[in-house]
């Protein structure tokens, strides 16, 4: 049974930032960053557009970001979250360039900073449009220099261990988290891991529709994983749609992302008859906020019938598109697509959980010696619908609010009471993988065509039928059968739709990212 000081489950930018920090300011502490697969795989490494941060003092300011946040929020920020996190950005921004982290510069050496949808200004810091490979590869680059970080792939998060304090004083926190039980992928062992201090940073949930923007890795595991030791998790209704996705069907189960960046460039949307219609919906264009944008092209799709709009890249020249979307031009190129004389085929795909994990201005969860930041984590900064480019500045920031509490606090942290084993059983192999996948792709199919971008309560009510009955089929086989990776990832997805759709019925108003037809 593995005993160490700090547990970081998950290898994207919020547990390796805060891996780092830890790491550093502690060089006898012992520490582990687990990842369910390959070192760097993650949303993290998908990132594209780049972090928004204020560095321009002329033109952009703190209180234009923070009013941009908020608008795209439409109420539901936390306005004193906010400003911590735009306040705090250029200062982490540095510490991820005295990291070795690469941003583009003009030839004068200033930023070349790109705009977004729902930015008043240019403000997102990039490398080319492969920002989040950069950042992972030298983040993991860096990691490896500690001898007191231990990186360990395909070590799958199981579940957390926690005590529930039956003795005086209760604190505010009833549960207490001591680490977790990890599946080694290889050995295909449980391990305890016992922890002083445990880190979720396990991402998104974009699988569990079936068209998404996130790798296969994007399953939900921290928040099921905190659910079923009752963490307190909200805002699972507002899930992102990024508006242009590569309409193409890929064989590594994520949509290829056409960044926003592009039309901050000058791209247009159009439909099937080559006309430009976002004026018609907001004032702002192309660059309204994503909800926006992505409700009119759902409509637009509604009207034509048609399965993709059109994103034109033809007004920008073939120098530019590919002096700043490399990557973006050589997989159109890949699959014919001239972009500077054919238009893109896009269409919305799910993309970004603005909600999670509740966690207060320190990182921590309502479970005792448990953080979590990143994409998993519901810190108040997105409110009703992120604004681009938040996400990497977010998961940033609170890894340094959470390195910053585990210093004050790792000293204090209590000893667990006996931990238990892994319960297991007598299982058999399942034989019939099919009952695994077929329930995988029948639970993104219900989530796609009744929890999507508009929803309706007969919709909603119909998904929760269906996902009681996947509940259900997916217990009775996990109760008997062998521990296996596919099998934990549907039992996390099917919590992680369950909480989407309840807390979609919860919701009695539409807000940002959140549209129900019978309530508008
Ligand atoms: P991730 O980077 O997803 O890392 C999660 C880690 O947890 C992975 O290592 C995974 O293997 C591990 N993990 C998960 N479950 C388990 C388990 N059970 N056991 C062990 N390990 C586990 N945001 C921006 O701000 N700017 C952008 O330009 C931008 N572009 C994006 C483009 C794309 C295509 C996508 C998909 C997202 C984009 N985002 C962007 C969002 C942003 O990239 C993510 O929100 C952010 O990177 C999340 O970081 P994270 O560290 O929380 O999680
Ligand atoms: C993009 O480049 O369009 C994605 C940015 C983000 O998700 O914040």
């Amino acid at each position: 049974m593995p005993k160490i000081d700090v547990l970081i489950l998950g290898s994207g930018i919020a547990g390796l930032s805060y891996a780092l920090k830890v790491g550093e300011r502690f060089p006898d502490k012992t520490i582990a960053v687990l990842t369910k697969a390959a070192e760097g795989e993650s949303n993290t490494k998908y990132a594209q557009g780049g972090i928004a941060t204020v560095t321009d003092t002329i033109a952009d300011s703190y209180e234009k970001h923070i009013a941009d946040t908020l608008a795209a929020g439409d109420g539901l920020c936390n306005p004193a979250i906010v400003q911590m996190v735009v306040e705090e950005g250029p200062k982490r921004l540095n510490e991820l360039i005295n990291w070795g982290i690469n941003f583009d510069k003009s030839d004068l050496g200033e930023f070349d900073l790109g705009l977004e949808g729902g930015h008043s200004e240019h403000r997102i810091l990039h490398f080319k449009d492969i920002t989040g490979y950069e950042i992972e590869r030298k983040l993991i680059r860096k990691i490896k220099q500690h001898k007191n970080i231990a990186l360990l792939t395909e070590h799958f998060a199981v579940d957390l261990i926690t005590q529930h304090h039956l003795k005086l004083p209760f604190t505010k926190q009833g549960v207490t988290c001591f680490g977790a039980y990890v599946y080694n992928q290889q050995t295909k062992e449980i391990v305890t891991y016992t922890a002083k201090v445990t880190l979720l940073a396990t991402g998104g949930v974009g699988q569990v529709y079936r068209n998404t923007t996130n790798p296969l890795i994007a399953t939900g595991d921290g928040i099921a994983m905190a659910y079923r030791a009752k963490a307190q998790i909200s805002n699972m209704e507002f899930i992102q749609f990024h508006p242009t996705a590569l309409a193409y069907q890929f064989s590594h189960g994520r949509s290829f992302l056409i960044s926003e960046a592009v039309r901050g460039l000058g791209a247009v949307l159009k439909n099937e008859k080559g006309d430009a219609f976002m004026k018609n919906y907001d004032p702002r264009g192309d660059l309204a906020s994503r909800d926006i944008v992505s409700r009119a092209i759902d409509n637009e799709l509604k009207i034509s019938g048609s399965d993709a709009l059109y994103l034109d890249c033809t007004t920008i020249s073939k120098k530019d598109f590919q002096y700043h979307f490399p990557n973006i031009y050589a997989q159109c190129k890949e699959i014919g697509l001239d972009v500077s004389k054919q238009m893109i085929p896009i269409t919305p795909a799910a993309h970004y959980l603005c909600g999670g994990i509740d966690v207060d201005i320190h990182g921590c969860t309502s479970i005792k010696n448990l953080y979590a930041c990143g994409e998993c984590a519901n810190t108040g900064l997105h409110g009703a619908n992120r604004l681009a480019s938040n996400s990497l500045l977010e998961a940033l920031v609170f890894a340094h609010q959470s390195f910053l509490h585990t210093l004050e606090h790792i000293t204090q942290a209590d000893d667990p009471d006996e931990i238990p084993e892994w319960n297991s059983k007598d299982t058999f192999e399942t034989r019939e993988r099919i009952l695994i996948t077929h329930n995988r792709k029948e639970l993104q199919s219900v989530m796609s065509d009744y929890v999507g971008i508009i929803r309706t309560n007969e919709r909603l009510n119909r998904a929760a039928k269906r996902i009681s009955v996947l509940y259900e089929e997916t217990e009775t086989l996990y109760r008997k059968s062998k521990l296996s990776t596919s099998l934990f990832e549907l039992r996390n997805l099917i919590s992680t739709a369950y909480l989407i759709v309840e807390q979609s019925k919860n919701r009695s108003q539409n807000k940002g990212g959140y549209y129900n037809s019978d309530l508008s």
